[in-house]
This record gives C-alpha cells, structure tokens and sequence, in this order.
C-alpha cells in the first residue's frame, strides 16, 4: 500500500504499524529503508524473511539524533563525536559498540551496531512520530530483495515486495546511494563503504587519516563482492575499449544495452543507451534507477563505461564494481 509521505495522517499511520511491530517502508536521502522498530527482534525477523537476508547479516538503525544513538550505542568515542558533529542527520552511518540486550537481531548478534540519522524529512517525520509511541531506533536495510539494485523511488520497492507492503512515498532520492559507513568501533577508524561524503571531508572532520579495512573488520553485506546485480551481466569497460567493442558489434544480434558518459552508440545502432551524467553527484542520484530500466528491458548484457579515476566518483565506482562482479 503506497501512502504519501506528504501526508501527516499517512506519517501517524505509518508509526503506528512499526510501534506495533509491522515493517514499513520509508524513503530516506540515500535509498528507501524496509524498517521494523530496532528493539523488537521478532518484527525484524520480518524483515530478514521479507528480504531473503541472511541474519547474519546485521542492519542499520536509524535514529532521529544523538540521544536516541546513545540508547543502541554502548559508548561513542572522539571518532563517532566528530563524525556526528559534523554529517548528521545525513547519509553517514557509524559502527559503534552496541549497548547489551538491546537491537541483538538487528546487529545479527554482533557485539557492535550501525547507526545512521537520516536527514530526508518523511523519514525524520516518521522517526519523531514513532519516538512519541515509545520507538527509539528503526532497524533499515535497503528496501530490495537481498542482493539486488537498491530503490531509489517508491516504485522501485513496490516492485521488489508488491502491493501488501506499506511503503511511505517521498519521492526520488536525492543522494542515489547508500551511505557512507565508518567502523568507529574501536580501531582507528576505517571506510566499509564509500558514500556521497568523500573521504577526504571525513578525514578533514576526524583531523586524521582513515585506516585501511581491515580483514578483522566488521563484515558488510554491503562489502560483499557481488551485490547491487541486475539480472543482466554487467560489464564495465574503460571508454577506449567500449568505443571499440561497440564499433566491432556492427549490426551482430546481442542483447545489449549501453550505459555510458562520453562513449556514443556508432552512427544507425539501435542498440538501447542511458547517458550516465557528467556530474558525480547526478551520476550517483541516476545510478540505481537507470540500472532497473535497463535491467527491465530483458536483455543479456549492460555494457557501462568506467566511470572517471577521481574521489568524487568513489561511491558509484563501487556499486557499479560490485554490480558487474555479481
Ligand atoms: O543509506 C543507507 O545506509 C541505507 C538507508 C536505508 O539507510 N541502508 C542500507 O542498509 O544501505 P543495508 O542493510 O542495505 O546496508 C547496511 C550495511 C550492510 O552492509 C551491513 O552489513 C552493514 O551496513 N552493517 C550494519 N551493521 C553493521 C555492524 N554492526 N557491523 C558491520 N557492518 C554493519
Ligand atoms: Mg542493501
């Protein structure tokens, strides 16, 4: 069931379902979350089954501010204050030691959890309408089935879960993909995952390097090698050897579709193409959404142009690394 996230009676409506342990479903400004209240572990069994996650794979909870972060959180060190100070509400996420019994389903039963404070205003709205019933963090993993493109409009999750799921509608995601996350768990702090925010602004807010992920870092589905896969194979291609590979095609019967930023279909070719944007930030807020409507064209084959060496196009590069590894 599709609600506006316009709609204050929607905003209640949808609160009290997760005061009451259904999932519901909410945009945020990086992706849409599937949420079921953190404390609760057997409404986020929900969402591991709605999913097919694996449950040992923990979520995200998502907090309104810092308070209700130190109700998941055993402690925040200088690291998590600083990055707090300085990106929340925002698409950043922190691993941080967890407090004891509470949110043990959701952190899969790690002795850390990952918080995140969203700064979209249906998902703050619905946080704070959730706290007035008592709910202090709302457990989220990215609103697709397990292993699949991220949605980044309400469509998008209807057509991963159906019609029965309540999903608030807040539009197209402005940032396009998932947060940046932060091990600030007790190592030096490291990057699991790069975002929006790039590194060198987190390492600026720190006053000190990042670490390297270490191989006793957390585990993160969302560092799994293969993730983010359209059901076509996806092959990145540096733009020389696109520019040739699509030469050389002529009028072969490939299924095929391009995804490309300076690359041009060759003069006649009917081969279907997306125009990935110049910009980093439009290239991320594209990203997921031109994935689905090429992958839905039923073809074999994305061929996508690798994306441009620099820091700012870090967040895209990965997903789309993972997408053509899957
Ligand atoms: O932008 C986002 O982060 C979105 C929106 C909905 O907030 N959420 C999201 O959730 O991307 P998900 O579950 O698809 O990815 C969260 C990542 C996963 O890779 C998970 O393994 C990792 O965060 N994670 C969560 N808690 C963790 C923990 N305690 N230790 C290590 N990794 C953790
Ligand atoms: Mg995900």
């Amino acid at each position: 069931m599709l609600l506006s996230g316009q709609d204050a009676a929607a905003i209640d409506r949808a609160a009290e379902a997760l005061a009451a342990g259904e999932l519901v479903a909410f945009p945020t400004e990086t992706v849409y979350g599937l949420g079921a209240r953190a404390d609760d572990d057997a409404a986020v069994a929900k969402i591991f089954a709605l999913k097919g996650r694996p449950a040992d794979h923990p979520l995200i909870v998502h907090v309104l501010d810092r308070a209700d972060a130190l109700v998941f959180a055993a402690s925040l060190n200088d690291a998590a204050e600083r990055l707090i100070a300085a990106f929340w509400p925002g698409p950043l996420t922190l691993i941080v030691p967890r407090a004891p019994g509470i949110a043990e389903a959701a952190a899969a039963g790690q002795g850390s959890v990952g918080l995140r404070c969203p700064a979209h205003p249906v998902a703050r709205q619905l946080l704070a309408a959730a706290r007035e019933r008592g709910v202090h963090g709302v457990a989220g993993p990215s609103a697709n089935r397990f292993g699949r493109i991220s949605p980044t409009r309400a469509q998008h999750v209807v057509d991963d879960f159906g019609a029965d799921l309540l999903v608030l509608d807040g539009g197209a995601c402005d940032v396009g993909i998932e947060s940046s996350i932060v091990d600030c768990s007790g190592r030096a702090p490291a990057l699991l995952r790069p975002g929006q925010i790039e590194r060198g602004r987190i390492e600026a807010a720190l006053a000190a390097p990042l670490a390297e992920r270490g191989a006793d870092s957390p585990r993160a589905s969302g560092t799994l090698e293969a993730h983010y896969a359209p059901r076509a194979k996806l092959r990145l291609m540096p733009a020389g050897m696109l520019n040739t590979a699509l030469q050389m095609l002529g009028d072969s019967a490939l299924k095929l579709a391009v995804y490309s930023r300076t690359v041009p279909l060759p003069p006649g070719s009917r081969l279907a193409r997306r125009v990935m944007p110049d910009a980093p930030e439009r290239a991320a807020h594209e990203l997921f959404a031109a994935l689905r409507e090429l992958d839905a064209l039923g073809l074999d084959l994305i061929w996508v142009e690798e994306p441009p060496a620099d820091a700012a196009w870090d967040g895209v590069r990965d997903r789309l690394a993972r997408a053509a590894a899957a």
